[in-house]
């Protein structure tokens, strides 16, 4: 067993995808190009933004970049909806198996936290509208460290706090660029791939894939 269990936020253990489908659906395949468009520019100007070197916006400024951005570019897509997709982004629903497997690694003994890019404010929203705060032994937020993943310092937020070795955390992300950026700080790695996606980044390998949370209990 590992000292802690670290999970990122978005798309790991809330279902944004399924959020934003919810109110975009009916835009059919436009609803579809703007999400993706969102999701995409706003993990850019994280990555941007930290080799600036520029925390002055937190992870929401740049949801909302994103998203103005978005609509300029899918001006077919209907900008009424600005607020209510920002609404959903807010009170997000885990994916179906989160609740109970993290429950299942609490009743292990294991140590639970979330390390997101998410503001201080997104993440305390979304994990009280999920109703899993109390699963939680902490909740770190890129905020308050000033940098993005995959900057270092972020990681390093958990084996500071926790006064551990990088060996010594359990990260987990459907984000496979975020499981490189925690590969090369040292963690041990699951990538939770949860869309099936290719494998990338050859030289940062996770420790082990699953499809979703289900398989890692048995792997604590
Ligand atoms: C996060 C995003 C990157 O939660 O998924 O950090």
């Amino acid at each position: 067993m590992h000292s802690v269990y670290v999970f990122d936020a978005y798309g790991t253990l809330f279902d944004t995808g399924a959020a934003v489908a919810r109110h975009s659906g009916g835009l059919g395949e436009t609803g579809k190009l703007l999400a993706e468009i969102w999701r995409r520019k706003q993990l850019e100007y994280s990555w941007v933004r930290s080799l600036m070197g520029d925390a002055n916006r937190n992870f929401w400024d740049l949801t909302e970049d994103a998203l103005d951005y978005a609509f300029q570019k899918v001006p077919e897509a209907d900008a009424s909806l600005r607020e209510t997709l920002l609404e959903a982004y807010r009170d997000l629903d885990t994916f179906e198996e989160v609740p109970g497997t993290l429950r299942e690694l609490k009743d292990k003994g294991a140590r639970l936290v979330i390390l997101s890019n998410g503001s201080r404010e997104m993440l305390a929203r979304a994990v009280r509208s999920a109703g899993i705060e109390t699963l939680f032994d902490r909740i770190f937020s890129a905020e308050d460290c000033g940098q993005y993943k995959t900057a270092p310092a972020v990681y390093d937020m958990v084996t500071t706090a926790f006064r551990i070795y990088p060996d010594a955390v359990s990260f987990q992300s459907s984000n496979r660029w975020d499981i490189a950026g925690a590969a090369t700080f040292g963690f041990h790695t699951v990538w939770i791939n949860r869309s099936g996606e290719p494998d990338e980044y050859p030289d940062r390998s996770p420790n082990a894939i699953l499809p979703d949370l289900r398989g890692l209990p048995k792997l604590v």
